[in-house]
């Protein structure tokens, strides 16, 4: 099936959709992003996902294209044209086409490029990675010092993934002056012996998981002791439990990091029990 996709406030199939070569996004990965899944052909955590991309848009000082009410228009739009029941939503938007190269921000008038198209994944909430956990390497993390910003400059993110995949694992962690930052696209998480939740504390460091601030409220909620600093990967591997969080992969449990098994190798209760609850939580509120 063709797809019908977004660009620039018309639905087209996306073998019709264009983008210029002079799109800032394209020559300066001058773009930022978010991604919303579907389940059940509703959204999750919509709210949240458009709230995260205002701020990506003012921290970059650039122009707000659409309205949010607009935006979920089109998100529902694609849903229903696509017949889109599980999967996700991408959605990207960058400082527009000003027609030439220039590191300069482009004139004022120059319009916001907007792009959105779905992405089918069917068994996305029944992955059967939830059962036997993730494999992680650790790599060093060389982004840049935004990271709160969910722009486009994923090569070194993919990177880290490539890393993994080399090592016949399934994700990288990225490790700053010996602490883990966040996971290639998602955050981080341990379960200390005593049965607490670590994960690093927000700053311009990591990027402010939507997911992350919706799993640690629930765990909290759920009496689950919460810490928020940073962990090594010496203690990750010698913990009860880990775990990554992020809009596609909702809770999902880590069993090895650096060929060590944590846990055992087995995947924990904690991380099972917040997939569980993040998941009955989140169909509740699906829009
Ligand atoms: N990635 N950290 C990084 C670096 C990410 O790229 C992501 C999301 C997260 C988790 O954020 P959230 O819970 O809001 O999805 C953390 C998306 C899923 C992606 O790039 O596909």
């Amino acid at each position: 099936m063709t797809r019908t996709v977004y660009v620039n406030g018309e639905y087209l199939p996306e073998t019709e959709a264009k983008v210029s070569i002079f799109d800032r996004g394209f020559l300066f990965a001058d773009g930022v992003y978010e991604v919303t899944s579907v389940l059940n052909g509703k959204l999750i955590d919509f709210a949240g996902h458009a709230k995260r991309l205002d701020r990506s848009l003012t921290e970059l000082e650039m122009k707000r294209p659409i309205s949010t009410e607009d935006l979920l228009e089109v998100h529902r739009e694609l849903v229903s044209r696509n017949g889109l029941t599980e999967g996700l939503i991408y959605l990207q938007i960058t400082r527009g086409a000003p027609g030439d190269r220039d590191f300069a921000f482009p004139p004022e008038e120059t319009e916001p490029t907007v792009v959105l198209f779905t992405q089918a994944m069917p068994g996305l909430e029944a992955s059967p990675k939830a059962k036997t956990g993730l494999k992680i390497v650790s790599v060093e993390d060389l982004r840049w010092g935004r990271r709160d910003i969910k722009t486009v400059q994923l090569l070194y993110p993919s990177l880290g993934k490539m890393a993994a995949k080399k090592a016949g694992c399934d994700d990288a962690w990225m490790v700053e002056d010996g602490v883990v930052t966040e996971g290639t696209s998602n955050n981080a998480y341990i379960v200390t012996k005593a049965g607490t939740i670590v994960t690093r504390q927000l700053s311009n460091d990591i990027l402010h998981g939507i997911t992350r601030a919706a799993v640690l409220r629930f765990a909290r909620e759920a009496q689950m002791k919460v810490e928020e600093r940073p962990f090594t990967i010496a203690e990750a591997q010698d913990a009860a439990e880990a775990f990554v969080t992020s809009a596609s992969a909702f809770v999902m449990p880590v069993v090895e990091i650096d060929g060590a098994p944590v846990g055992g190798g087995m995947v924990g209760p904690i991380a099972t029990r917040l997939r569980e609850i993040y998941l009955e939580e989140m169909h509740k509120a699906a829009i």
